[in-house]
């Protein structure tokens, strides 16, 4: 088993001894059902192999790790209500397996437990690290609704969509990493640069969600293919293609996400055709390409060892090329 497998295998035994052992069944079944359906769990890893670079040993930080993956997984209860999701990870969503309610309140619940996590530090690592979720909770709400908002415009720009996306995905990334750096003690200078590796990090990390989202395969990806555009998303691949296409074609995409009586399947095989008439798919590449390679200037500027850094360069471009 490689590094990275027995470092999600320690965490997930962890995580799951935080899973709360109570009543309501129904209250926590959806808890238990998210908490231990896998996932990449790239958040927990950040926070680990943060600590460990700056010098901890990591088994201190395994709560931060646990805390963030909880709050992940909240936004992800929440997010697929609103985005109609029925499947994530190759399994129902938790309102499809049960129902909406019951996927609001659980999600609140899982948002409290993660913060409950967090109260295995004392005095200064709390406060920090507390403060730090608090900040990066609200982003991520602020960026959620601002998805939500571009659903019904067609003109939402490169430079709202990389707002967006920022606050909704890479803060958390950010902070991941900076839980890592608080738990270790870390020397001020450190923490920006470190925040700003992993927001970069996110961005290409949400551009690649969104590629994978229209061109993925759907079983390793363990999501629906094609949910962004029936959800008429503004996604790094739509906003380029109405950059990139004719006058036809501009006015064609903006009628496809208008008309909501179209037939899914046709919907979805006309946009990408459009995508790959103007060549979105290797633009987006690019772009994930450009993100990951300007994440890694900020790696550089921080005090880690040489050695240190090279494992996360490893670690920046596998995440690039992931499938799922
Ligand atoms: C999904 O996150 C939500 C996004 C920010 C794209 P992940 O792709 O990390 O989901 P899991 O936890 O691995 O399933
Ligand atoms: C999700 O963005 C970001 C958050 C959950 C906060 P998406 O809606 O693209 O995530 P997926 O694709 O459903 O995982
Ligand atoms: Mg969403
Ligand atoms: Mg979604
Ligand atoms: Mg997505």
């Amino acid at each position: 088993m490689d590094k990275l497998s027995v470092l999600r295998q320690k965490f997930e035994l962890f995580l799951d001894q935080q899973i709360p052992d109570r009543e309501p069944k129904n209250l926590y079944a959806p808890l238990k059902y998210v908490l231990r359906n896998g996932g990449k769990r790239i958040r927990p890893l950040l926070v680990l192999l943060s600590s460990s670079s700056f010098g901890e040993n990591m088994d201190k930080a395994l709560p931060a790790a646990a805390a963030i993956e909880t709050f992940h997984n909240f936004t992800l209860i929440h997010d697929d209500i609103m985005d109609h999701s029925s499947i994530r990870r190759g399994q129902p969503t938790v309102h499809e397996k049960w129902n909406e309610n019951l996927a609001i309140l659980s999600g609140d619940t899982m948002l409290i437990w993660a913060y409950k996590m967090l109260e295995q530090y004392d005095g200064e690592t709390y406060k920090k690290l507390s403060s730090l979720l608090n900040q990066t909770a609200i982003e991520v709400c602020e960026g959620q609704q601002m998805d939500m908002d571009f659903e019904t415009r067609n003109d939402v720009p490169l430079s709202e969509y990389l707002e967006m996306i920022r606050l909704k995905t890479a803060v958390l990334l950010g902070a991941a990493l900076q839980f890592g750096a608080i738990v270790a003690k870390t020397k001020k200078e450190d923490f920006y640069n470190m925040s700003m590796f992993g927001i970069h990090l996110g961005i290409a990390f949400q551009i690649q969600d969104d590629y994978l989202d229209t061109f993925g395969d759907q079983d390793a990806f363990g999501k629906q293919i094609g949910r962004d555009i029936i959800d008429r998303k503004k996604t790094f691949l739509y906003i380029n293609a109405l950059e990139k296409a004719n006058v036809k074609d501009k006015g064609l995409l903006i009628d496809l996400y208008k008309d909501k009586k179209d037939d899914d399947t046709r919907l979805i095989s006309t946009v990408v055709q459009l995508y790959e008439k103007y060549k979105i798919p290797e633009l987006t590449k690019k772009q994930i390409d450009d993100y990951t390679k300007s994440s890694l200037v900020y790696l550089d500027k921080t005090s880690l060892p040489a050695s240190e850094k090279e494992k996360w360069i490893d670690f920046a471009e596998n995440l690039m090329h992931r499938k799922h």
